[in-house]
């Protein structure tokens, strides 16, 4: 993987921002999330990951690039974490075209019709608000994937090499 960053006034190289938004209810997402930050971290990449969203209106502000690490629960739904996000997208939509974004979609594939449903839930809002995604969508059945963290660490490292 090629190391990231972008060049400052006085030429020196700023590290490239990346937040992760994880969607998690009992700990899958936030481990892919994690493996991917210490990864990321080796080539130049600043990441944040953030699984408490009580400050929704701030979440976009001064981003340009995020990454979706996101479970599924219920019945195609978000988990609980990361539904304040989504409710506060709809109620006060708010343009997102600075926003690059990428997205892992987590699963269980006997859900069948559900299946990833609250990774494609946020992929789809945020394409309606005008971001960007980079990428396919990768969708990841947890239950049946024995290392649904390397399954996205390879998958990841291609997604930069396309930012
Ligand atoms: C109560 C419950 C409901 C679920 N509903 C779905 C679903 O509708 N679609 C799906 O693809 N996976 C579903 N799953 C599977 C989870 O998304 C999957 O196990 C995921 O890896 C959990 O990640 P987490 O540990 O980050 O929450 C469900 C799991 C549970 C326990």
């Amino acid at each position: 993987m090629r190391l990231m960053g972008k060049k400052t006034r006085d030429g020196k190289t700023d590290m490239a921002e990346l937040l992760i938004l994880v969607g998690t209810e009992s700990g899958n997402a936030e481990m892919v999330a994690e493996k991917l930050r210490d990864d990321l971290g080796l080539v130049g990449y600043q990441v944040e990951i953030k699984t408490d969203f009580s400050d929704v209106e701030r979440v976009f502000v001064d981003r340009e690039l995020v990454l979706v690490c996101c479970a599924t629960r219920g019945s195609g739904d978000l988990p609980d974490n990361i539904l304040p996000l989504k409710m506060h997208l709809d109620a006060v939509p708010q343009y997102l075209g600075h926003i690059r974004y990428g997205v892992i979609a987590l699963g269980d594939q006997s859900y069948d019709e559900t299946f990833c449903g609250g990774g494609k839930l946020l992929d789809e809002t945020l394409a309606d608000l005008g971001a960007t995604r980079i990428g396919e969508r990768l969708e990841i059945d947890a239950c049946s994937e024995q290392a649904p963290d390397e399954v996205a660490l390879a998958w990841c490292r291609d997604w930069v090499t396309q930012l």
